[in-house]
């Protein structure tokens, strides 16, 4: 089935996915903040993966245009879906397929509470891209995205109809748990290495930083076993330690956003952690002090 789909938000995935989308022979438009912004694009996205660079023709629009939307992928900053959704609600038509794929939560439960005549996905995905300039993407590795409905979860039929696309598409019966896996993993990383200003890697081999990692993941294993979230065998630190090491050399996404002077995603990783850890009355004091500091650096 051909798809008509309008990207909300058009970074490094925002555009990977637009071209996956043509690629595949679905229409897709732009949403861009600006007639500059349009101008920029030029009516397209390019992808560089390896040698490889190519073209794939995309419309663009302002939000204003009075299309109605069928097809949704939203792919902006966690802190700015809400305020683009609620530009676009009167654009959506009733049934249309709403896919949040951004870091950390909180949209997913505000998307579900205001957009109720809407099918709500939920997306989350490890490829690796980034932008050379305004939609011009490089596409540095193939990862997975998980791709689930939030509001009913055992539909699996977005995934099947995505089939087509050189992205591997995982259908998740319960991406919730996903969302929660990815978040309590950059809870456990992205806010150190923003603190420390430190690459991956070096809050495991740091003794005093691993220790600090470990008081977060022993709040945060608390939290998941209060919510009956069963999601790591061995408790979080094995696992965000294994990452830490396996992306060493890296530095995270929040270190980026600090070291540019950009808002950071704080409030939809910890801070939506903190929250949730409130509201079942456990303490999480030391990813609370976490937030609070990170909060005043950027
Ligand atoms: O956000 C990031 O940069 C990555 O997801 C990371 C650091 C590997 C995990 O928190």
């Amino acid at each position: 089935m051909i798809m008509h789909w309008h990207i909300l938000g058009a970074g490094s995935i925002g555009c990977l996915w637009a071209a996956h989308l043509v690629e595949a022979g679905h229409q897709v438009t732009l949403i861009l903040r600006s007639k500059q912004r349009i101008t920029a694009f030029n009516q397209q996205v390019t992808i560089e993966q390896g040698t490889e660079t190519r073209h794939y023709p995309v419309q663009c629009q302002l939000a204003d245009h009075p299309e109605s939307i069928h097809h949704l992928l939203v792919t902006t900053k966690a802190y700015d879906v809400q305020s683009a959704l609620s530009g676009l609600r009167s654009r959506l038509a009733q049934g249309a397929q709403l896919v949040l794929l951004h870091n950390g939560m909180g949209p997913q439960q505000w998307a579900l509470q205001h957009c109720s005549q809407q099918q709500v996905w939920a997306a989350t995905s490890t490829d690796g891209a980034w932008l050379r300039q305004p939609g011009h993407v490089v596409f540095a590795g193939q990862g997975e995205t998980r791709l689930g409905r939030f509001d009913a979860p055992q539909d699996s039929s977005l995934a099947t109809q995505l089939q087509g696309l050189a992205l591997n598409i995982v259908a998740d019966p319960v991406i919730e748990h996903s969302l929660w896996r990815k978040l309590a993993i950059n809870c456990a990383i992205n806010p150190l290495t923003a603190l420390h200003d430190c690459r991956n890697g070096e809050l495991a081999s740091n003794p005093v930083w691993r220790a600090e990692m470990a008081e977060l993941c022993q709040e945060i294993d608390s939290l998941l076993a209060r919510l009956q979230l069963s999601l790591f065998t061995d408790g979080l630190l094995p696992v965000a330690l294994q990452v830490a090491r396996a992306t060493g050399q890296n530095y995270s996404s929040m270190l980026q956003d600090v070291r540019h002077q950009r808002q950071t995603e704080i409030d939809y990783i910890t801070g939506f952690l903190c929250q949730r850890a409130s509201e079942a009355g456990l303490s999480a004091g030391k990813n609370e002090q976490l937030l609070h500091k990170l909060k005043k650096i950027c």
